[in-house]
């Protein structure tokens, strides 16, 4: 459920119409609404109630804007970042250090030594290597960080290719294999407290079974460690649930998922912890576009918008579905290749689609743009950084302002051996 209605044949954000945000702001623009973040985080928390002891640590990565980090912040929301400046963003948005898990595969010597500093409640170890690296730098300090061991299942998520990441093959983790030995000599460094195991198979599931696989192989690989002496106090289960980006998909609720969660964990002993992102930000936003023209074409004509794949890359590169809807729907429809004004042909956001017959000038939104939505966004083709604004109630803001060609221009320069 969200919060972007038709009130008098016009489409709103909460209270706001969303053609006041378009005169005030401008096109291209993301619009997200607090009400239903808060919704989404509170059901999802409320979900997650039946278990004993739980930590949501939101996916920093699927919306890093600050007001947004705030909203979570304030529903007691932890984070899960990938980065230094993501670490940076949760800490800005008053999220306690101890709420923040450390993530992803290259991180730096000085990111570890700032996050270790900062205090931050665990890192999530991508191979051996790292953890001796990080056991070195925190014991230099006099400090230990407290860490989990991100094991490969190996189970196939059945999500898009590129957003998979628990098959042996891919990148994530250490082999399942190989990693209660792993963890056996990690433990046993100074600077280092282990006190768990992650696992993250992919993003965008449709189905429980393939998380299901991967939790059930995790509490034998928990059990084993457990019973060669080692201590585990927390289990990460990481995020990935999907949500519909078409009227007609149906994903598992979190009940559904908080049930699964509960029996395959039941006897587990641990504080459980979660990394949602798509789940909690995705149907709080959308991406609010103008026609720009609409030109005749071979097969449908195009709906030439004045988003593109700089501001929402999610169709160019996983062939991802956003529904398109007029802000003001005259009623009628047409069929029509929604494409962006840059220079490639994978610029598309859909083709030959059915929709709200639009002409040049009209306003438009792309739904369930608030992940992966402005946080993908770049600068191709010398365009604006899009801006986003935040509706509540009857009231909205500027977010992020819209960072123009000219700013981007200004960081610029040409060596005096050019001139
Ligand atoms: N935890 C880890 C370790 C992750 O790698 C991710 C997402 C998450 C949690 C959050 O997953 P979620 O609950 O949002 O599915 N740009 C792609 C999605 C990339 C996901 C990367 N990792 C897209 O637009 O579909």
């Amino acid at each position: 459920m969200d919060h972007f209605t038709f009130t008098d044949g016009a489409l709103h954000a909460e209270d706001v119409p969303l053609t006041a945000i378009a005169d005030a702001v401008g096109t291209p623009v993301y619009i997200y609404s607090r009400a239903t973040l808060t919704r989404h985080a509170r059901v999802f928390r409320d979900a997650l109630s039946v278990l004993p002891s739980v930590h949501i640590a939101f996916a920093v990565k699927s919306n890093p804007n600050l007001a947004v980090l705030k909203v979570l912040a304030r529903e007691g929301y932890g984070a899960d970042v990938v980065s230094a400046g993501e670490m940076e963003r949760a800490l800005a948005a008053g999220i306690a250090a101890e709420g923040i898990v450390f993530s992803g595969v290259g991180k730096t010597q000085s990111e570890m030594i700032r996050a270790v500093e900062a205090g931050i409640g665990q890192f999530n170890l991508e191979s051996e290597e790292e953890g001796v690296e990080l056991a070195a730098l925190a014991a230099a300090r006099g400090l230990t960080a407290r860490a989990a061991l991100r094991v490969n299942p190996d189970v196939d998520a059945g999500t898009h290719g590129k957003i998979s990441t628990g098959k042996a093959e891919n990148k994530f983790g250490v082999p399942y294999d190989r990693a209660a030995e792993m963890y056996a000599r990690l433990a046993a460094l100074p600077g280092l407290e282990m006190r768990g195991l992650a696992v993250h198979i992919g993003s965008q599931l449709a189905k429980l079974e393939p998380l299901e696989s991967a939790f059930t192989r995790m509490g034998e690989l928990m059990r084993a460690i457990r019973a060669a002496g080692g201590s585990i106090t927390h289990m990460d289960l990481g995020g990935g649930i999907g949500v519909p980006y078409k009227a007609d998909e149906t994903f598992p609720s979190p009940e559904a998922y908080a049930a699964m969660v509960a029996r395959v964990t039941a006897d587990w002993g641990v504080t459980l912890m979660f990394e949602p992102g798509r789940v909690i930000a995705g149907n709080s936003g959308v991406l609010m576009t103008q026609v720009v023209r609409v030109k005749p074409g071979v097969t449908s004509p195009f709906v030439i918008v004045d988003a593109a794949m700089n501001d929402l890359a999610r169709p160019a590169l996983y062939d991802a579905w956003h529904d398109f809807l007029a802000v003001a729907p005259s009623g009628t429809r047409m069929t029509a290749h929604i494409v962006g004004p840059i220079c490639e042909s994978s610029d598309t956001f859909a083709m030959g689609r059915e929709i709200d017959a639009v002409k040049a000038g009209d306003l438009a939104v792309f739904r369930t743009a608030g992940a992966y939505g402005a946080t993908m966004a770049n600068t191709y083709n010398s365009r604006a950084l899009v801006p986003e604004v935040m509706v509540d109630g009857a009231r909205w803001a500027l977010v992020a302002d819209r960072i123009d060609p000219a700013t981007i221009l200004a960081a610029e320069q040409v060596p005096d051996w050019l001139e």
